[in-house]
């Protein structure tokens, strides 16, 4: 190999091209100064340099790929969007990417991206700028174009590119959701030319470069689809599915996406400034400010697992029940040794079936799948605890039963193992009242369920060692949850937040509100879901735990809620509670639309919120957001509880203010 030893290029920080003895010619990508290749830019400025230095001298075949340890391309330097202040600002980045991958798309000789791990944003727009594309099957090799995510659109081409090459309807899909697919699903799509493991990939690219076959294109009847004729018949169904899911006023990305594909052919240039394709007016509204926040808040919570280089191999959870048999599913399936105690054999039973059911839904590949159930093992005995690094109690919520488990398990663990509780409301200076060592218990607080609950909250008690919660942090990560370090308060952050948000809900029902109205009052707000079907969803009776332990035992339980459980109707688990359950959907009568009924759901949610941070439940006000967001769903577009609270109370005039008023009423 020898360096191309163009002037422009032995000046480029980011990118290396060698060319070899057959002018095939490689351009590495090692973004400078960090682990992960970000197209800044520099960068981008630089790759345009090189692009024309090729030109001028074209080698045989151009192969695009990352010299870095993991990963492809992450996309675009997302800080560099929080720097944005005019239009012109926006247009600059837009136009930077467009002509770059435009005049890649142009050159004359065949390019390929050779793609090992993350391809995502405007890493996955290069690489559709480029005429073939090779993925390497493995795990971590996953294609996303996440933008809608923050409230912007793929500007880089993605929009006009991808539907091409994949026809329209996969295309929109993953455009207008931003969810990401593997390898295969990217090969079987044909967004990849070839899947390949790693050990033949030099073979591969080099036959597709120099075999320099025609570009792939979307397969019939999807091409069809494409023709401008039917544009409007694919995009107004789309739209129509999307209604249902998602309101232009508080997402407008998706809508733009589908106008801008419709009506410019994905280029980002086209509309005008006041139209609401324009990436313009994206980037000017208040959604994708407070998504750009949230993807920020989310780093923060990822940062605080890096406070600790703690890693764990041997996982020991005791509790085979709700929690603990998915605790123990999600560890294995992370690559986690783990041991699964409970009473009896026959306990053990229901989470083995439901962890082969997530390991099948999740991990698809049959040797994935055997692996992650080889990582789960039953053990009655309780002999895991040994040699655990991290050992997690989620049996009943009864003091006197987990002070004699942890007495045992004191004795038996590791001395440097975590030793965790993942109770809801128990104190943890109470748990820990007979430990020889009291500052070794942390609480590692999961929600239910599980698998779909990002959030876990990091419980330090009065005497937990400030070290081993941030190991407890650093655990969390490597199961690829998020972190929320919290002090051991009656609900921690969440449930505090969500019990008397809920309670005003039931209270609301029986004053004779219609469960139907209070849930539509606050899904109008954003809200994922209405707090009535959120109960129901949770379990009536874990509610009424829930409740009364936050209210203390001599407040009375809401009247319908207490006569629902009475009567056994505990929710969707038992098809019956404020709703009737059919197959996992909560059947719904008509709503009334009630004026000033979200501000009065909401009050004691934002209420809590604000109290919390003021009493120390989490260091600051943004990582109230961050928890609130990722463990309640609060309707993200809003930027998080108290980041509204701000921009509602800066905005309006405070008094008359309906928010603040009823703040100071609740
Ligand atoms: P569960 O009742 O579904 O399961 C408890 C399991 O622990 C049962 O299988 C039982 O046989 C087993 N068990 C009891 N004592 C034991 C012992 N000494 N040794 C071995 N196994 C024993 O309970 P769930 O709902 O999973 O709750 C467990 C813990 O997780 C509690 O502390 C609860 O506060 C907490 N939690 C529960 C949430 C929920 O939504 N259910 C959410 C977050 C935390």
């Amino acid at each position: 190999m020898t360096e191309l030893n163009a002037a422009d290029m032995t000046t480029c920080k980011h990118w290396r091209v060698e060319t070899d003895q057959d002018n095939l010619a490689t351009l590495w990508f090692d973004a400078a100064g960090t682990a992960t290749n970000t197209l800044s830019a520099e960068a981008i400025a630089e790759l345009d340099r090189i692009l024309n230095a090729l030109r001028a001298k074209p080698p045989r075949a151009l192969i695009i790929r990352s010299a870095k340890a993991s990963g492809f391309i992450a996309g675009a330097d997302v800080e560099e969007f929080t720097r944005i202040e005019t239009a012109g600002d926006v247009l600059a980045i837009v136009r930077r990417g467009w002509d770059v991958f435009n005049k890649l798309e142009a050159l004359p000789f065949p390019t390929l991206a050779l793609i090992d791990g993350f391809c995502m944003g405007g890493g996955l727009e290069l690489a559709l700028a480029c005429r073939y594309r090779v993925a390497i099957d493995q795990p971590g090799t996953r294609f996303a174009l996440p933008e809608v995510m923050l409230g912007i659109l793929p500007a880089w081409g993605g929009v006009r590119r991808l539907p091409r090459v994949v026809g329209p309807s996969v295309a929109l899909d993953l455009l207008m959701t931003g969810r990401s697919i593997d390898a295969r699903r990217a090969r079987r799509i044909g967004l990849v030319d070839q899947a390949v493991p790693r050990r033949i990939q030099e073979n591969t690219v080099r036959m597709i470069a120099l075999e320099a076959l025609p570009p792939r294109k979307a397969p019939f009847p999807q091409s069809l689809l494409n023709l401008p004729l039917l544009r409007p018949l694919v995009a107004s169904m789309a739209r129509k599915k999307l209604g249902a899911k998602a309101k232009r006023e508080h997402y407008p990305a998706p809508y733009a996406i589908l106008d801008l594909w419709e009506k410019y052919d994905g280029d980002p240039l086209s509309p005008p400034s006041g139209h609401p394709a324009s990436v313009i007016a994206l980037a000017a509204g208040e959604t994708a400010k407070n998504l750009i926040r949230i993807f920020f808040l989310q780093e923060r919570l990822k940062s605080l697992g890096k406070e600790s280089g703690f890693k764990a191999n041997r996982v020991h959870v005791i509790g085979a029940g709700v929690m603990g048999g998915d605790i123990a599913a999600w560890c294995a399936m992370h690559g986690l040794t783990v041991t699964l105690q409970d009473q009896s054999a026959e306990r053990l039973v229901p989470a083995m079936k439901r962890a082969a059911e997530l390991f099948k839904r999740r991990l698809r590949d049959q040797p994935r799948i055997r692996d992650a159930t080889d990582r789960l093992i039953p053990d009655v005995g309780g002999d895991g605890a040994r040699r655990a690094d991290v050992i997690i109690e989620a049996i009943f919520e009864n003091i006197e039963a987990k002070r004699e488990l942890f007495a045992r398990l004191e004795a038996l663990a590791k001395p440097d193992a975590i030793l965790a509780s993942n109770t809801s409301s128990l104190k943890l200076a109470d748990i820990s009242a007979n430990f020889a060592q009291p500052s070794r218990l942390v609480g590692i607080h999961f929600f239910n369920p599980v698998p779909q609950m990002q959030l876990v909250e990091v419980v330090s008690g009065s005497r937990t060692d400030a070290q081993i919660a941030k190991h407890a942090a650093a655990f969390v990560r490597q199961i690829d949850k998020l972190p929320l370090h919290v002090k051991d308060a009656p609900g921690f952050l969440v449930n505090r937040v969500l019990g008397p948000y809920l309670n005003q809900a039931l209270r609301l029902v029986d004053e004779g509100a219609a469960p139907e109205t209070l849930d539509a009052a606050v899904l109008a707000f954003g809200m994922p879901m209405g707090p009535l079907e959120l109960a129901d969803a949770v379990g009536l009776d874990i509610c009424m735990a829930v409740g009364a332990e936050l209210a203390g035992e001599h407040t009375a339980p809401p009247r319908k809620l207490a006569e629902l459980v009475k009567a056994g109707h505990l929710g969707k688990k038992t098809g019956r509670g404020f709703y009737v359950w059919q197959n996992g959907r909560a059947l719904k009568g008509q709503a009334a639309a009630v004026p000033g009924l979200t501000e009065k759901l909401l009050a004691p949610y934002l209420r809590e919120a604000r109290a919390a941070v003021d009493e120390g439940i989490v260091a600051d006000a943004d990582l109230a957001d961050a928890g609130l967001i990722f463990g309640t769903g609060f309707a993200p577009f809003r930027g998080g509880p108290l980041h509204y609270l701000r921009t509602t109370e800066a905005t309006a005039a405070a008094p008359a203010e309906p928010i603040a008023r009823l703040l100071t009423r609740y």
